[in-house]
């Protein structure tokens, strides 16, 4: 069987990091025979640990306690998991900062909880299911005690910086076997804003790329800005599995990584000369902005493209600075102007994506994953007590790929 470069490159990264799996394993059998340290003090029933915030600032607004209430099962479809890990993402420390706020809260109110703080950030998780609302079915496949991975919905107040979380079944699915814990909870934030950004909002899979977990888009083209990030990095490996033609902008040091990740052509975005080169391989079916660049960005390309989607819309903050009513008028101005711009000049629509969890957006990345096509970059890692250090490695920028949150006491296995 002959292998590309690109599948040569995942597997010995693979090969790594079984082997430090390996050394990891053997690590902790050599442990388990020597005496364990004394187990730490049972907390009372129905309390855990958890961050969360009571008004809007800095990660120093960030607070641990050890006396939270466990989050309640409120609607049959929901499912209570105890969390192994979860990641911090650019998102968590603009909420922290009050992003989003004036939506959300209406939204928040609408589902039941009428109190803006405290909030607990965390947009995904693995974690250990262990208990299921009456609705979701004894003959479903996840078993109380199966490991799984999931995501919560933007509008929730109780995120996975905690030590439990309750999410809806759709939010859920089985953890695939062969990532870790740091390694599964890395994906699907990240993953399903790539998704669908490229499979809802770009058409990529036509219909049924919409719809289902097929996926989609062979033989066209698509230029993913920032590929070195959280959601570059998994927008790169999911289009190259694909068969989708993929070109990639990065900073210098990172071009050779973004290059083992599947696209067929990297570019440093620092460096003028071969921004120049973009326009060789135009028109691009997708442009896929993860690079923070905005709307406006898209008449400024020197290149043509069908579609133009950025994961930096001005929807939130429009409506944080203006209110619902002047703010919503304010992001349909913005959206009709840029694309007034885009489709004179570039000849393309410019369209904004947002992370969605969608059932089928998970099987979609589940089967990536299982099929070893999709691995996620961590960054860097924290312990559970140190969440604020995540909050600042994300405000230091230039990451490479995801940072990651572990519980301390989390267990391993299934
Ligand atoms: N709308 C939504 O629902 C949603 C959901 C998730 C994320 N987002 C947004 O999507 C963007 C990507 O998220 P993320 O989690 O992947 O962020 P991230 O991990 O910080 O990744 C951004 C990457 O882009 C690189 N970069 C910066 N400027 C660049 C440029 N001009 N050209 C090419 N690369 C550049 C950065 O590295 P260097 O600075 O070293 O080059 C970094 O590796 C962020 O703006 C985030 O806020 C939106």
């Amino acid at each position: 069987m002959l292998l590309t470069g690109h599948q040569l490159k995942l597997a010995a990264t693979r090969l790594t990091a079984q082997l430090s799996r390996s050394f990891a394993a053997a690590a902790e059998a050599q442990q388990a025979a020597t005496p364990s340290p004394p187990s730490p003090p049972k907390r009372a029933p129905n309390k855990m640990g958890g961050w969360q915030f009571h008004s809007y600032g800095d990660s120093d607004e960030l607070q641990y306690c050890d006396k939270l209430r466990l989050p309640q099962i409120r609607n049959s479809d929901e499912c209570l998991v105890r969390v192994r890990a979860t990641t911090v993402n650019p998102i968590d420390v603009a909420m922290l900062r009050g992003y989003g706020a004036t939506l959300l809260n209406i939204m928040r109110c609408k589902s039941g909880d009428s109190i803006e703080f405290p909030l607990t950030l965390g947009r995904e998780f693995v974690g250990e299911l262990v208990q299921k609302g009456m609705g979701v079915n004894g003959s479903d496949q996840l078993q109380l005690g199966c490991r799984v991975w999931g995501v919560v919905p933007i509008s929730s107040t109780a995120g996975a910086h905690a030590e439990y979380v309750v999410v809806s079944r759709s939010c859920l699915a089985a953890a695939p076997k062969n990532l870790d814990d740091k390694e599964a909870a890395s994906v699907l934030y990240a993953g399903l804003t790539a998704w669908s950004g490229l499979y809802i909002s770009g058409f990529l899979g036509g219909p049924c790329g919409a719809t289902t977990a097929a996926g989609g888009g062979a033989n066209k083209r698509v230029l993913v800005m920032g590929g070195s990030g959280g959601v570059g990095s998994l927008a790169i490996q999911m289009l190259s599995a694909q068969g989708v033609q993929v070109l990639a902008t990065c900073s210098e040091n990172a071009v050779d990584m973004v290059r083992c990740l599947g696209a067929d052509c990297v570019v440093d975005y620092t460096n003028p000369a071969q921004l120049e080169q973009l326009a060789k391989y135009a028109p691009y079916d997708i442009v896929l902005d993860c690079a923070g660049q905005g709307s406006q960005h898209a008449a400024e390309l020197n290149f043509d493209f069908r579609q133009y989607i950025t994961f930096s819309s001005p929807l939130l903050a429009n409506i944080d600075k203006q209110g619902i009513c002047l703010g919503a008028l304010q992001n349909v101005s913005e959206l009709l102007q840029s694309n007034v711009k885009a489709v004179t000049q570039r000849g393309g629509l410019v369209k904004w994506g947002y992370f969605y969890p969608a059932a089928h957006g998970i099987e979609f990345l589940q089967r990536l994953v299982e099929r070893r096509k999709l691995m996620p970059l961590i960054d860097s890692s924290f312990d559970f007590a140190e969440l604020p250090k995540a909050f600042e490695r994300i405000k230091q920028g230039h990451l490479r790929g995801k940072v990651v949150v572990q519980l301390k006491d989390s267990i391993t296995g299934c």
